[in-house]
């Protein structure tokens, strides 16, 4: 499909569309650029004239929405027209795990990018290049193109024929790094049958891309890559999680062991940071897709291998609130404990599947009445993954606990029994402990489940203090009995 692209439209304005639209918009100033959504609210968020109101915090970002912002680049819910409008269209929409039904609990739920289809079929004219960019089901493309062909060719209102072409194109970036990530990427993928529509995506690209990272293949190449790239990054962490917990048991020190095998180059220096366990929206769900799909197609082995990578994710994160209470003389109740940072990695407000959402609420129901602050995330937002009401009225009734939301790190620690480290702001690195162990109660606690403190000189103020992956080195009782 050969086309003269002038005008894209992005469905979704979520962490995934507005970012990438936004670098898109930034590096290509002949192309205009509309994202649609059907949340009004977050559209009139990305439209605010307060930038630090955007609804997504990204290092990088609100520099660009303010250059291009109505000049190539367009918030709006006006999804008929823009859809009309556009010669490629990018899905962005969300792809969570489905909550009932069939596959509940594993499969990705598509009713977003299904509906997203459906209005393309309905609004499109001419020929427009549909290009996945949500993360989605091996095979998803052809379920896409059964939709869009239902009304190809059989228009009844446009003089011109309506045509379609899918493209994959995965979309690798992380958060927190975004537009980083988005404008030096590591490589590009597009997936799909239409040479001359791969063209048009590559051409795009090519305006900040070299020709050597854009890597072209098949569909469903594609499509999977991206799933098995989540799950590989995904088992990184739980493998360098378990491993902290040996070294805690024999002593070793896991930071230690992360340099020194990520020196083989064979197994690389990233992603070997041992940490309360991985969040964030897409880990989980897509090796939890993985596994499904593995299932469906009589893999048994294969699922169960991948399905231990979120096993063991959950289990350290039960591991840390067991750490704490037990440390804590085997009882939180009516302690007050600091929480450092509720987003599930720093530089973003991004709270989805964040291991604080299980710590906190483990220490809750354990009765603990915890004050969380975090520089990025809202009380709303908090209020919202803890369910429990922001007037800390408890409405899950089995719980002592209550948590308050903080602004201040010198009310977050006046008296507290305990810091928790659960995100590794930068911010958290710089603190005066000196004053604020004079603040909290004794004995003070610091319980570092990122590693981002010198445990030397934690210790040296006169606080007790745990890292995870740091064993005692200086027990004697750890002889391995054979
Ligand atoms: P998100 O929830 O932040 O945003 C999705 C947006 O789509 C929402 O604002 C929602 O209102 C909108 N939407 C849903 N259906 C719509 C429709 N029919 N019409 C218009 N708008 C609609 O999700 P996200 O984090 O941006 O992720 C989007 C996709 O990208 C997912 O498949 C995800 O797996 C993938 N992905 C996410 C990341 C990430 O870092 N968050 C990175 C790579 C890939
Ligand atoms: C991840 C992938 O890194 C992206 O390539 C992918 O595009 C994205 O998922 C997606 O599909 O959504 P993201 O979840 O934004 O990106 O952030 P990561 O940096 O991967 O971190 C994920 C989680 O792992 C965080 O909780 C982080 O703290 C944790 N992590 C990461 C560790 O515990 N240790 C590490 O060494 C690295």
């Amino acid at each position: 499909m050969k086309k003269n692209i002038k005008n894209i439209c992005c469905i979704g304005a979520g962490y995934v569309g507005g970012p990438t639209m936004a670098v898109i918009a930034k590096k290509c100033p002949h192309l205009q650029i509309n994202v649609v959504d059907v949340n009004k609210k977050r559209i009139d968020d990305w439209n605010s004239e307060d930038l630090s109101a955007l609804p997504i915090f990204e290092p990088g970002l609100e520099s660009i929405i303010k250059d291009c912002r109505n000049q190539n680049l367009h918030f709006s819910t006006d999804i008929k027209e823009q859809i009309a409008k556009a010669d490629m269209i990018f899905i962005s929409v969300n792809t969570p795990t489905k909550t009932k039904g069939i596959g509940a609990g594993k499969a990705s739920d598509l009713k977003w990018v299904e509906s997203s289809a459906r209005e393309i079929s309905k609004y499109a004219m001419g020929s427009t290049i549909i290009v996945e960019k949500s993360t989605l089901p091996v095979k998803t493309a052809l379920t896409i193109k059964r939709i869009l062909e239902s009304q190809s060719d059989n228009s009844t209102n446009d003089s011109i024929p309506k045509r379609f072409s899918v493209l994959s194109n995965p979309e690798f970036m992380s958060e927190g790094s975004a537009i980083n990530d988005l404008e030096n990427p590591d490589r590009v993928l597009i997936g799909g049958e239409d040479q001359e529509a791969i063209q048009e995506l590559i051409n795009i690209y090519l305006n900040w891309v070299n020709f050597d990272k854009i890597l072209t293949t098949d569909l469903w190449s594609s499509e999977l890559s991206k799933l098995i790239a989540n799950a590989f990054l995904a088992q990184r962490i739980s493998s360098i999680n378990s491993m902290a917990a040996l070294c805690e048991k024999t002593g070793a020190d896991i930071k230690n062991v992360s340099l020194a095998i990520g020196s083989d180059k064979r197994i690389g220096q990233y992603f070997l940071d041992s940490g309360p366990g991985f969040g964030g929206s897409c880990f989980k769900k897509d090796i939890l897709n993985l596994v499904y799909i593995c299932n469906h197609y009589g893999l048994t082995e294969v699922s169960n291998y991948w399905q231990k990578v979120v096993d063991i994710n959950i289990w350290q994160q039960k591991r840390i609130s067991h750490i704490v209470v037990d440390k804590l003389f085997r009882t939180v109740s009516g302690k007050k404990i600091a929480i450092f940072g509720f987003a599930f990695k720093s530089n973003t407000n991004d709270t989805r599947e964040s291991p604080a959402i299980s710590i906190c609420n483990d220490l809750i129901e354990e009765g603990s009445n915890i004050y969380i602050y975090d520089p990025k995330v809202r009380e709303l937002q908090i209020e919202k993954e803890l369910g429990i009401d922001k007037n800390r009225i408890n409405i899950k009734k089995d719980k002592d606990g209550y948590w308050h939301y903080s602004n201040d790190i010198e009310e977050t620690i006046k008296d507290a029994d305990a810091i928790i480290i659960l995100t590794g702001w930068s911010e958290f690195k710089k603190l005066d402990y000196k004053n604020i162990f004079h603040l909290m109660r004794s004995p003070s606690w610091i319980f570092d489940t990122r590693g981002i403190l010198d445990s030397n000189y934690i210790k040296s103020i006169g606080f007790e203090f745990w890292r995870i992956g740091l064993g005692n080195q200086n027990e004697d009782n750890q002889y391995f009995v054979m």
